[in-house]
């Protein structure tokens, strides 16, 4: 009798816990992107001579800083016509807001001698009011492919919207097949902060100082590609990619200033992690000599490849995405108490998870743009193809096992004071409480399995 009244309370806490909650709310989408022209005939100049093809403009990278939401459009194919623009946060008129070209139109204009911006494909806003730009400068990865020059990290002030910094990667620091799409930047003391960029091409990571205004690359085994890691099948499109360092996190600054940086390759399960000590020192990071500074924090597990990832400093908690799940996972990294669980999963909501901030009000941002379907196949217009989800960092992970819990044992105690009081169960029967506390551990454990296994 008690055991069956056990299983019926797992049982209604199981589908509780499966049945989860979202976490996240939608709070944009576009079938298509629009960009504010001055007028609505230039908008369809623009159409007619093919400047602009709606088709064509993807949303992949984003950052809010302050009221504005920033969000990069690579230019994979023609007919991009600003490769990097914000909407107003406040302007809730719409779900679907035109963008504004940043820092205006003639900064994307690819019929310049030399353009300011070609195709960025991540961008970070610092606590210190700067927007770090990280431009590929890659334009038409897909069709007719044209390089501008090497990779360059523009630094523009947030203030003024101000060109700070053009700081363009000496011929050196880029490889045959270089590709950078990734950045994290270090802002821990404004006037000595440092960028790190990842090249997904030609695994390695750039290290730029903004004080010293100069940069060298960090070459290690960990920013490679795992080859068994190459699968991909997301909503019935299969592919292979080979793709090296991609995402990139950083922890709270120590007193000492330095900080971790987590990183991982996008076709690998494997999460690793390096102090920025290492990184900062040019002489110390350019030797042979760091190998084993380099540190391996974990694997996410079977299909867990991941995209971008950010790190919420307050909570330690390391979001990542999750492409081949269609989710957003979380890992709480703090020395004491390390585990990963899963903040969201959607079919329909998280199609292509592209990328994941939390801004300085800490509220969380998760862009999905499907780009496996913009790639391999086409996007119909006539749905919602892109969107923008968000919660606080604390409804994001409220309920997961990255809210660490004051102790385990208080979840399971509880577990078992709930069958203990389960309607029916008769105050005189003799099963004691330790084998109570015991069978709910263990039926929470399977619920804690069922759901990872079912989400
Ligand atoms: C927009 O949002 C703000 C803050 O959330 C709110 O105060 C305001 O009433 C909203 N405006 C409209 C037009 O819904
Ligand atoms: C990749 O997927 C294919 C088909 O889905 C499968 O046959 C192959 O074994 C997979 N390879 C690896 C390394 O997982
Ligand atoms: C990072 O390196 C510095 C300098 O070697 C050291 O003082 C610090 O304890 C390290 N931080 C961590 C988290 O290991
Ligand atoms: C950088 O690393 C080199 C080589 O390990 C070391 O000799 C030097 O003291 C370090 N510089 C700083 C500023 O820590």
């Amino acid at each position: 009798m008690t055991i069956g009244w056990a299983l019926a309370a797992a049982l209604v806490l199981c589908v509780g816990l499966v049945a989860g909650k979202d976490r996240l709310r939608v709070v944009y989408g576009w079938n298509e992107m629009n960009f504010k022209y001055d007028n609505e005939e230039l908008r369809w100049q623009a159409i007619e001579k093919g400047d602009f093809k709606p088709a064509n403009v993807v949303p992949f990278g984003l950052d809010v800083y302050r009221n504005r939401l920033f969000i990069t459009l690579p230019r994979w194919r023609e007919g991009v016509p600003a490769s990097l623009a914000y909407f107003d946060l406040n302007d809730n008129s719409t779900k679907a807001p035109v963008l504004t070209p940043f820092p205006s139109w003639v900064a994307h204009s690819l019929t310049e001698e030399n353009p300011e911006l070609v195709s960025p494909f991540r961008v970070s806003a610092d606590r210190c009011g700067r927007l770090w730009v990280l431009d590929s400068r890659i334009a038409g990865v897909l069709e007719k492919t044209k390089l501008y020059g090497p990779a360059q990290l523009l630094v523009y002030d947030l203030h003024n919207d101000n060109l700070l910094r053009r700081h363009v990667l000496p011929a050196a620091q880029t490889k045959q097949g270089s590709f950078f799409a990734n950045l994290a930047v270090d802002d821990g003391d404004c006037e000595n902060s440092f960028a790190y960029l990842a090249d997904l091409g030609s695994p390695g990571l750039v290290v730029y100082s903004w004080q010293q205004q100069e940069s060298w690359r960090v070459q290690h085994h960990f920013f490679h590609p795992d080859p068994m890691s190459g699968n991909f099948s997301i909503q019935g499109i299969e592919f292979q990619w080979d793709d090296g360092l991609y995402g990139l996190a950083l922890s709270k600054p120590q007193p000492d200033g330095f900080a971790t940086l987590y990183f991982h390759p996008l076709s690998s399960t494997m999460e690793f992690s390096v102090n920025t000590s290492v990184l900062r020192n040019k002489t110390l990071s350019t030797s042979n000599d760091i190998y084993r500074e380099f540190k391996v924090l974990g694997s996410r597990g079977v299909n867990a490849q991941s995209g971008a990832q950010y790190l919420d400093t307050e909570t330690g908690v390391l979001f990542y995405t999750l492409p081949n799940l269609n989710a957003l996972g979380c890992w709480q990294i703090s020395s004491s108490y390390q585990s990963q669980d899963r903040v969201y999963n959607s079919i329909n909501n998280l199609v292509f998870p592209s990328d994941v901030k939390v801004d300085d009000q800490r509220r969380l941002w998760v862009l999905a743009n499907q780009l496996q379907v913009f790639i391999y196949d086409d996007l119909y217009p006539g749905s919602i193809n892109f969107r923008i989800l968000s919660a606080s960092v604390q409804e994001a992970i409220e309920g997961t096992a990255c809210n660490v819990p004051k102790k385990l044992s208080d979840v399971i105690n509880r577990i078992g004071e709930v069958i203990n009081t389960f309607p029916g169960r008769k105050a005189s029967d003799s099963s004691s409480g330790a084998s109570t506390f015991n069978l709910a551990a263990v039926l929470l454990s399977s619920c804690l399995l069922l759901r990872s296994w079912l989400l």
